[in-house]
């Protein structure tokens, strides 16, 4: 009887420790990651790190707080005043006017209250994250880019889509934190500066790349693929390899622009970047 009973105990604690597992798993599947730059910035690179992520979504929340709380959160502004750094603002847009060709970099800045016009939230089963938002546009091409992919058996999701100027605060001050200032700058964005605020720009990352962001994503075949192809949906690979000096940034080959099927033709055929294309390189 007493065997019995101790026998019921183990198969009970057995059973529960296999739902902890099978959980486990399908939290890291629900979530995996980003970057760009984020975290990515980590993503910018390397695989995204999931904590940064975490820490994003607490620092979201304490956004509601005390300005003298804000004004502890608030990034240092740059030493470094170059295109490799931080070079001071030329102009800041506050209102979306519609534009596909703006241009968001180190030299024009999005105000904090910047919204795009148009926002609308993807479903689920595009992102890596539940409730993503992107300009309407832009997401219609995604999806016909994600339909095509997915007939050529490639599993694409989005990891970082829109983001707030909170959102890119966190992800530049963890950037910051783990990589240094100097390598923070020419991967992820200071807030105000992220053409992700624009809601024109999406990360994509891969079942290939185990849901994380890496710089060599053109070599496996779904990068490739999307190299090759992703001016026909209207988007751009925004920051090409060799480019750092007119973009600002690294090599981001997981980082699409949406700029409409005309100009994103012009721009891959002719290997030159959104700065170039509209004369401000
Ligand atoms: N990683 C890109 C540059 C961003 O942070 O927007
Ligand atoms: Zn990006």
């Amino acid at each position: 009887m007493r065997k019995k009973g101790l026998m019921i105990w183990l198969i009970v604690i057995l059973v529960m420790c296999a739902a902890v597992v099978i959980s486990g798993c399908g939290a890291r599947q629900a979530m995996p990651q980003e970057d760009d730059g984020s975290v990515i910035a980590s993503g910018d690179g390397d695989n995204v790190d999931v904590t940064d992520e975490k820490e994003e979504e607490k620092e979201t929340e304490k956004n509601s707080d005390t300005s003298a709380e804000t004004a502890k959160n608030q990034v240092k502004p740059a030493e470094d005043k170059s295109i490799r750094g931080i070079p001071d603002a030329i102009d800041t847009r506050t209102t979306d006017d519609g534009d596909l060709l703006v241009v968001v970099n180190k030299y024009h800045a999005v105000s904090n209250n910047y919204t795009p016009k148009n926002l609308v939230t993807i479903d689920d089963k595009y992102g890596t994250w539940k409730n993503m938002q992107l300009k309407g546009e832009a997401y219609d091409a995604y999806v016909k880019l994600y339909n095509d992919a997915k007939a050529q058996g490639f599993d694409l999701k989005l990891c970082s889509t829109m983001r707030s100027y909170e959102t890119q605060r966190t992800l530049y001050n963890n950037a910051v934190k783990n990589k240094g200032k100097e390598v923070a700058n020419i991967r992820s964005a200071y807030p105000g500066r992220s053409e992700h605020h624009t809601g024109l720009a999406i990360d994509v990352t891969s079942a290939s790349m185990g849901w994380g962001l890496k710089q060599d994503f053109a070599d496996y075949p779904d990068g490739k693929w999307i190299n090759e192809h992703c001016q026909e949906y209207g988007f751009i690979i925004r920051y090409p390899k060799g480019k750092t000096d007119i973009t600002g940034y690294d090599y981001e080959p997981w980082h699409l622009r949406y700029v409409g099927v005309e100009a994103a033709t012009y721009i891959m055929e002719n290997d030159l970047t959104l700065e170039e294309y509209v004369g401000q390189a």
